[in-house]
């Protein structure tokens, strides 16, 4: 069976009222971050992908297109290519033009119809391959792979280093998820951000133009046009740490006085303190090591690696 085209995630509205309401009351605040990803706040991360500072995605479509060939050298032909996290489908074209392999087909996995638009549209300047879609959250996009696999190998894309945007043992359950929705001669392509200097990680999440700042506070303007929300954007400031002992950059979003927020949709009002923030994302940075140890742990073999040492990133392609 194939997987049906233009596929939606069930009810998505509903899930980000009783996202919101539950994760703005935890101890700390927090936001899921998969929130962030509308029409503007897809538009903004492709602009972050942009900034000098921000070196993820120009140093992991380098290494793409650089070793495009290796890396499908031992992967079974023709191959399916599912890609968990798209967004615009840059990179997955970079790859996909730049290899002489024949693919059968690609299946797009994202959160936010507009990044699969963008996506849609890039891939078919590569006529050839056929490309269906599915709007939803990694976790329904791979048990839709594991049911409706069809004929032949996968190869899952999980890029950007978006596994670092899962805590450790959500990272590992995500990965283990993964591993359990492949067969024999499967693969994963795993795109990971290195521990760097201090100064390059604070810089690459807060940059001097702003606009990881602005990406950050769109998730307010999202939730005050989208369930009557009356945050004031201006008394929300972003603030981005690097925490040492738990490696990872963390991202907030700063109440600069004491105020009163509502929420009309989910029927709630929240009072923040002056200096109190909301959590919105973690971006774990890992060390190649423990990279391959996380993978093996997931139950996946090989782990050949491609490193980036100037950014500091890492592709590692893992065996299923
Ligand atoms: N996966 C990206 C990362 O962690 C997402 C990201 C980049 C991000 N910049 C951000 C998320 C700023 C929130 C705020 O690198």
């Amino acid at each position: 069976m194939l997987l049906p085209s233009e596929r939606l995630a069930p009810s998505t509205a509903t899930d980000f009222v009783t996202d919101v309401a539950e994760y703005l009351q935890r101890t700390p605040r927090q936001l899921p971050s998969r929130y962030f990803y509308d029409a503007l706040g897809s538009a903004l991360f492709d602009a972050i992908c942009r900034l000098p500072w921000y070196r993820v995605t120009r140093a992991e479509t380098a290494l793409l297109a650089r070793h495009a060939r290796e890396i499908f050298e031992p992967l079974p032909r023709p191959l399916n290519i599912t890609e968990l996290g798209c967004g615009n489908g840059e990179k997955l074209a970079v790859l996909l033009e730049n290899s002489h392999e024949r693919f059968r087909r690609v299946h797009l996995v994202d959160i936010s119809p507009a990044a699969l638009r963008s996506a849609r549209a890039r891939l078919a300047v590569l006529p050839a391959i056929p490309v269906t879609t599915f709007q939803g959250t990694y976790e329904q996009g791979l048990s839709r792979l594991a049911t409706h696999r069809g004929h032949g190998a996968w190869l899952v894309l999980f890029l950007g280093s978006n596994i670092g945007n899962f805590d450790p043992p959500a990272a590992r359950d995500l990965l283990r998820q993964i591993r359990a929705s492949l067969a024999k001669d499967d693969a994963l392509l795993l795109g990971t951000d290195l521990i760097k200097s201090q100064r390059a990680l604070q810089l690459a999440y807060d940059d001097p133009l702003q606009v990881t700042a602005a990406f950050n506070r769109n998730l307010l303007r999202r939730i005050n046009d989208e369930l009557g929300g009356t945050f004031d954007l201006d008394s929300f400031a972003h603030r981005a740490l690097w925490n040492p002992h738990e490696s990872r950059v963390e991202m907030h979003l700063v109440s600069t006085r004491a105020q009163l927020v509502r929420i009309a949709a989910a029927d709630l009002e929240i009072e923040f303190k002056k200096d109190e923030s909301i959590w919105t994302e973690s971006s774990y940075k890992y060390d190649p090591e423990q990279v391959l140890s996380e993978g093996r742990l997931a139950g996946f073999s090989g782990g050949e690696q491609w490193i980036d040492e100037d950014a500091r990133f890492a592709l590692t392609l893992f065996r299923a």
